[in-house]
């Protein structure tokens, strides 16, 4: 396995492997990887010949004043692991690299309305951040294919709409959740839990799973109205805070363009954010 760390190099590589007619999935990552970042490998294995893991903590995509400074960086153990699972190269450019003339005046990419609700209504800039350096990172590596976890279920419908009004010639594939047995979903923030707060983080999980059983049985009923739901997630934002959560929104959308829910009946998705303690947890579920 080849650690890059400069653009030039990276360039060589990849050419080398066109012209050998090679495939080229990339798995865009901020590092210290847990198994969830390892299926996304796994299943990035399966759809092309080569495989590029990056890893860069993303200032830009950081709210100021939040855990950038503090987030876990791993990159020894985190290429000991991809190398164990057969990755080509892992990328793992400095910040001149990717913002050569500083953040401030970079060029961003912005994914307006999808950016701006859920997440984005709480964390202004953040999804700029991440579609300016996933942008960056597809133009680096032009992969044919590049593998985004669904537990950031939103950053994966703006990466989608970025890829399809910019024309990429990308393939984008989504990966289900991994879970620790309690439901808790995967996340490199697990970490700023203390051990009591670890034991009812997957209520947030639980929640949802509980949400999805009620709207699927509202809306089976021929006269669903969009209010029964906004009832669901009051109740579910009252059930959160009174085990200690601060919950910023649990919301039931469109999945595929995350629109507030009407009568019409299309596939859906319960999405919450909310704190407990010092971590900042997301999860999300399919409701169809
Ligand atoms: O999902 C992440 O880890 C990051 O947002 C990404 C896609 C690697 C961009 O920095």
């Amino acid at each position: 396995m080849l650690v890059i760390t400069s653009a030039q190099q990276l360039g060589e590589q990849l050419q080398a492997w066109r012209r050998q007619g090679q495939s080229i999935a990339l798995v865009p990552t901020m590092g210290n990887l847990h198994a969830g970042h390892l299926r996304l490998v796994e299943v990035a294995q399966q759809q092309a010949n080569k495989l590029v893991v990056s890893i860069f903590v993303n200032p830009l995509q950081f709210v100021p004043g939040t855990d950038f400074e503090d987030y876990p960086r791993t990159l020894q153990q985190d290429s000991e692991k991809l190398e164990r699972l057969g990755v080509d190269v892992v990328f793992c450019p400095d910040v001149n690299t990717i913002y050569p003339g500083g953040m401030e005046t970079a060029t961003k990419v912005i994914v307006p309305g999808l950016s701006d609700v859920l997440c984005g209504k709480f964390r202004p800039g953040h999804f700029e951040g991440v579609t300016t350096v996933v942008t960056k990172l597809f133009n680096l590596v032009q992969p044919d294919v590049a593998i985004f976890g669904e537990k950031d279920y939103q950053q994966l419908v703006i990466i989608r709409r970025m890829v399809k009004d910019l024309c990429f010639p990308i393939r984008i594939v989504g990966v289900g959740t991994e879970r620790e047995t309690n439901g808790l979903a995967m996340s490199s923030r697990n970490q700023y839990l203390s051990e009591q707060e670890l034991g009812i983080a997957a209520l947030l999980h639980s929640t949802l799973v509980s949400m999805v059983e009620q709207v699927k049985e509202i809306t089976g009923k021929a006269d669903f109205i969009a209010g029964d739901i906004h009832l669901i997630e009051q109740q579910a934002m009252h059930e959160l805070e009174s085990h200690g959560f601060q919950p910023e929104y649990i919301k039931v959308c469109y999945a595929d363009d995350l629109s507030e829910v009407t009568t019409e009946r299309r596939n859906m998705r319960a999405l919450g954010a909310a704190w407990l303690g010092k971590a900042r947890l997301i999860d999300n579920l399919e409701i169809k």
